[in-house]
């Protein structure tokens, strides 16, 4: 991808602005800091990262109808219907990132696809693993274990995905919340690669 400027940033930063309410915004702008974070320590495309970090959420605040017209619009399986926001802001939502902000970086909107699901580790590129740390790790994020996380991801990408896979799916499981068969692909593929 062509090189950013911190102006054409700028001007991007402001249209997803426009579409979220502040708080999430500002986690958008978290994101884009810790991702270029990471990008450095892994020899990742840093301007790839700000960029993708920056809109990852972008559709997180679109209505139930307009992601389902989209959908439809887009040709996507019918199948995503049966899921909600969660798995929509990202899947569908590299949709509306390429339709409204003009963004066609192939390897950006795999990323905004693969940031709430996480892939295996053939699919995963460098960029993908880093925006989807960064999601977990931004400088906001308070949960329980966070430091712990942000070091394992700074010693390892790859056990930093893992680490965020594993306590996604107890916490879900744990709450009794559907899990997207895409995570629990995602889950054993990774346990399989790392684990051997
Ligand atoms: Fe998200
Ligand atoms: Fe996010």
């Amino acid at each position: 991808m062509a090189a950013v400027n911190e102006k054409e940033l700028a001007a991007l930063s402001k249209r997803v602005g426009k579409n979220l309410s502040k708080h999430r915004f500002e986690h958008c702008l978290r994101v884009s800091d810790y991702a270029v974070k990471l990008a450095k320590q892994n020899g990742v495309d840093v301007n790839q990262a700000a960029v993708a970090g920056l809109v990852h959420d972008y559709a997180k605040e679109v209505s139930k109808k307009d992601f389902l017209k989209k959908i439809d619009k887009s040709g996507l399986n019918p199948d995503l219907k049966n899921w909600g926001n969660a798995v929509w802001h990202g899947v569908v939502g590299a949709e509306f990132i390429k339709d409204d902000l003009g963004i066609d970086d192939p390897a950006i909107l795999q990323a905004v696809r693969l940031h709430t699901t996480g892939g295996t580790h053939k699919e995963m590129t460098g960029l993908d693993k880093v925006v989807f740390m960064a999601d977990y790790l931004e400088e906001g994020r308070d949960f329980p274990g966070v430091e712990e996380a942000r070091q394992i991801t700074d010693k390892s990408l790859d056990q930093g995905v893992f680490y965020q896979l594993a306590h996604t799916l107890s916490f879900l499981a744990g709450k009794e919340k559907v899990i997207y068969p895409k995570t629990f692909e995602a889950y054993n593929d990774w346990a399989m690669y790392l684990k051997d």
